[in-house]
């Protein structure tokens, strides 16, 4: 059985725990691919129509669970923004309603469908931890996608100037959750569980856009 740090918050245990994730999501080479334009628009539409489908299950599901006060105590309506995502979609000419769920799309959303309202949060804690880094990669895929006023991104930067602010609220939420050492250990393994979701999606993705030595990162 795994154990969380006592002496930590949440949020810093979600962070350390998470880290080793985070990295090989952040250098997964269809992200990097995508990141340096290798892709064009395509690579990119096809990671935010997943992006868009796991956000609406995910933010549906929170929404059915908003009476349960640990959901209460985090869950704002700015975390909800499925119009974004479709008005990117529709910027790269693809009917939000056309978008497919991939394999490992369909299995998170199905366990997103099933969750309890501890597990639906530890989803939330990396989806929307997500937003942090989302506004750096808005700013190099405009330069990438020459988008130089952000055409077809604005689901990776949904706060904008509220950013710091909304995030700082919710880690300080996050501290503050009345949770057992159960209750912690399943957000944590939720938290987990969805960066595996993202690096089996842009395994994914990958094999869809195979890689040719024009498409190819030189570097990491
Ligand atoms: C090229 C890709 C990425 C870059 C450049 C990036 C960059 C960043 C940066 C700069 C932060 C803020 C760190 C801080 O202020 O302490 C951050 C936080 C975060 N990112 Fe990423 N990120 C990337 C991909 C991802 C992906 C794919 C996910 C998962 C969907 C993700 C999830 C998170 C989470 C959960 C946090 C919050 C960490 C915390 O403070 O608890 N990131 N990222």
């Amino acid at each position: 059985m795994t154990t969380t740090t006592p002496t930590l918050g949440l949020a810093d245990t979600l962070k350390t725990r998470t880290q080793t994730a985070h990295t090989a999501a952040e250098r997964h080479e269809f992200q990097g691919r995508v990141l340096r334009g290798m892709l064009g628009n395509d690579g990119y539409a096809a990671q935010m129509g997943q992006y868009y489908l796991a956000h609406k299950a995910l933010t549906n599901a929170l929404s059915k669970a908003s009476s349960d006060s640990h959901v209460a105590a985090l869950f704002r309506p700015y975390h909800v923004y499925p119009a974004m995502f479709e008005a990117d979609l529709r910027h790269f000419g693809i009917d939000p309603a056309s978008v497919l769920p991939l394999e490992a799309t369909k299995r998170i959303v199905a366990e997103m469908n099933a969750a309890d309202p501890v597990t639906l949060l530890g989803f939330t804690y990396v989806a929307e931890g997500s937003t942090n880094g989302g506004k750096y990669i808005g700013q190099a895929l405009r330069r990438a996608l020459n988008a130089p006023n952000g055409e077809g991104l604005s689901s990776l930067d949904p706060h904008g100037e509220a950013q710091r602010e909304r995030w700082h609220a919710f880690r300080g939420s996050l501290d503050q959750l009345d949770l057992d050492e159960a209750g912690r250990q399943r957000l944590v393994a939720a938290a987990d569980r969805y960066f595996v979701y993202v690096i089996e999606l842009f395994d994914e993705l990958s094999r869809a856009f195979p890689a040719s030595p024009a498409n190819l990162p030189l570097t990491r």
